[in-house]
């Protein structure tokens, strides 16, 4: 059994190659609802109903509404004391790649190095067309929505995020891929997430196999708990500044 309790074994595991992996659980400590679980709801709607593009097909302007509405959420929340252990883990020098399905920048704002960090749903600023591959950050006009590409000036433009039932962008799944290739991972770190994602469980499982002992911090259980070496049923805010100092 791995335990904190053995500081030598415990640095061990913490100096070798580290793969993170957060949820909206863990900027749920910042304040930000998670999708799943209480207080996941807005204005009644169901995320999972407006996160697709079945939705934005049927009403652009609400799914907008909604977007624009978890910007403003964003942009006023601010990085708890586990987005700042993630990233003075990742600034220490050693090999470690946060993989997060969070699309806020909570991550950036800690102070994780962009070139560590992996946002496999997508970036909840980006404006991207729907008709040619124009994107920009820059904040949409809420008088006109949804907003139109200033390129082909044709097709409406979209939140940059991985919508239910979209694929992700190859690039970053080579991200990931070229990891797990190279490094035979110390420790693996799965926070805030119901895993409900086929390849997020994956990749975990594969971090394991190659050596590293699978943490997981989360209140509830999960599809990865049967996997845990080590299992915190707290918040990731409370859990991980203890957790990752050496
Ligand atoms: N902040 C964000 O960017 C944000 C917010 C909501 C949803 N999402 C999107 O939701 C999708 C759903 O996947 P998901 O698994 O990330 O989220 P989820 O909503 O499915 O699940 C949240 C998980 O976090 C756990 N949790 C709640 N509070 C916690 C805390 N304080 N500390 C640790 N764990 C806590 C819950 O038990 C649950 O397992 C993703 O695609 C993601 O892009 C993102
Ligand atoms: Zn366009």
């Amino acid at each position: 059994m791995v335990s904190k309790s053995d500081p030598k074994r415990w640095q061990r595991i913490l100096s070798g190659p580290v793969l993170v992996i957060t949820g909206a659980g863990l900027s749920a400590d910042s304040g930000l609802q998670t999708f799943r679980g209480a207080g996941g709801l807005w204005r009644n709607y169901n995320p999972m109903t407006l996160a697709t593009p079945a939705a934005f097909a049927l009403d652009p302007k609400l799914v907008w509404e909604w977007y624009q509405w978890r910007r403003d959420e964003a942009m006023k929340a601010k990085p708890n004391a586990g987005h700042v252990a993630i990233a003075q883990l990742a600034t220490r020098g050693q090999d470690c790649l946060i993989v997060t399905q969070n699309v806020d920048d909570l991550h950036e704002r800690a102070g994780t190095p962009v070139n560590q960090l992996v946002h496999i749903h997508g970036d909840l600023f980006l404006n991207r067309c729907t008709g040619c591959d124009y994107s920009n950050r820059e904040p949409i006009c809420l008088s006109e929505l949804p907003p139109s590409c200033p390129r082909c000036r044709r097709s409406p433009l979209r939140p940059g995020v991985v919508w239910f039932g979209e694929s992700l962008n190859p690039a970053f799944i080579e991200r990931v891929e070229d990891f797990l290739r190279r490094a035979k991972c110390g420790l693996v770190l799965v926070v805030g997430t119901t895993a409900t994602f086929h390849y997020i469980i994956e990749w975990a499982l594969r971090a394991k196999r190659s050596g590293g002992v699978l943490v997981e911090i989360n209140p509830e259980e999960t599809e990865l708990s049967g996997a845990a070496d080590l299992t915190y049923r707290e918040r990731a805010a409370q859990v991980l500044p203890e957790l990752l100092s050496f």
